[in-house]
């Protein structure tokens, strides 16, 4: 059921690449609650992925945008504001990738270059992404800017490897930039922490699927699926939430408060 929550209102949303994709899901929530919005992707990402579909399906244009180049950045926003006709009101980002991660790297033995690739993509692109926005004047007042995370950057999760680092980074980011764009401009800037998904970046995790088994084990509500999150993001976007600001948001049923499970003993038993 859809509530015209975001009736009126214009957005940017990063990092759809197929059906399995949050992005995609959000874009497909946004569009029934009434936003316009343009999509983006890395040009790599383009070529691979099914976006185009989405953007037909959305009535919108995709802007190729590499989130670590502010000069592809600049391009987006220039283009967004043109063709959605004003400044912009919300912004995903739902963008990660760790070559250490998909290379199967050992934490031990990490590559530092790509290292640094992951901080640039994952995290770095979070604070490129609102500077650039500000910097043109492209963000509208009492606007909403949310960036997905996971829980590992609180907590060791050792197959997440470097990107512990990376999501650590973004939260952080969210606070710095929120208070900033608070002050300036009633912005709202969250990171929502949420479930592992299946999608392309969650089955590149070693272990993927015996770990969505535990996590839903121990959360009380199962774990969130990307329509779910999709669902909370919407309201982060919508006029809802407008005091709701530099925080890291968990939308996992319960998976980070959690302690114990007696579904998970009762496995350990077998
Ligand atoms: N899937 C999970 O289990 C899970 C859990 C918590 C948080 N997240 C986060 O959700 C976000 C979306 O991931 P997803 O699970 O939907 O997977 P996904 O693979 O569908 O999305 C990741 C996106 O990042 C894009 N991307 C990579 N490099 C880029 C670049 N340089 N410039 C622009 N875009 C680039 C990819 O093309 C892709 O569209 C990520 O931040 C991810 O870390 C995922």
């Amino acid at each position: 059921m859809a509530y015209n929550l975001l009736k009126g209102k214009r957005g940017i949303i990063s990092g759809a690449l197929d059906e399995s994709s949050i992005a995609w899901k959000i874009a497909q929530k946004a569009k029934e609650e009434g936003a316009t919005f343009t999509l983006t992707n890395a040009p790599i990402a383009l070529r691979m992925g099914k976006i185009k579909e989405l953007a037909d399906a959305c009535d919108t244009v995709v802007i190729p945008a590499d989130a670590t180049s502010t000069d592809d950045l600049e391009k987006l926003y220039n283009e967004s504001t043109e063709k959605l006709g004003g400044k912009i009101d919300f912004v995903l980002h739902s963008i990660g990738m760790s070559p250490n991660v998909r290379k199967g790297r050992d934490y031990g033995n990490l590559n530092y270059d790509w290292f640094l690739k992951s901080i640039d993509i994952s995290a770095l692109s979070f604070h490129k992404m609102m500077q650039v926005g500000e910097k043109l004047d492209a963000l509208n007042e009492g606007g909403s800017i949310v960036g997905l995370s996971y829980i590992a950057a609180q907590r060791t999760f050792s197959h997440y490897s470097d990107m512990a680092q990376a999501k650590s980074v973004l939260e952080s980011i969210a606070r710095s930039y929120g208070e900033r764009l608070g002050k300036s401009k009633k912005i709202r800037v969250n990171t929502v922490s949420q479930s592992p998904t299946v999608t392309t970046a969650g089955k590149g995790i070693q272990g993927f699927q015996e770990f969505l088994d535990f996590a839903a084990m121990m959360s009380p509500l199962g774990n969130a699926s990307a329509e779910e999150c999709a669902d909370y993001v919407i309201t982060l976007f919508s006029d809802l939430t407008k005091k709701v600001t530099m925080q890291n948001l968990f939308h996992d049923g319960g998976f980070s408060y959690t302690g114990f499970s007696e579904e998970l003993v009762e496995k350990l038993k077998k």
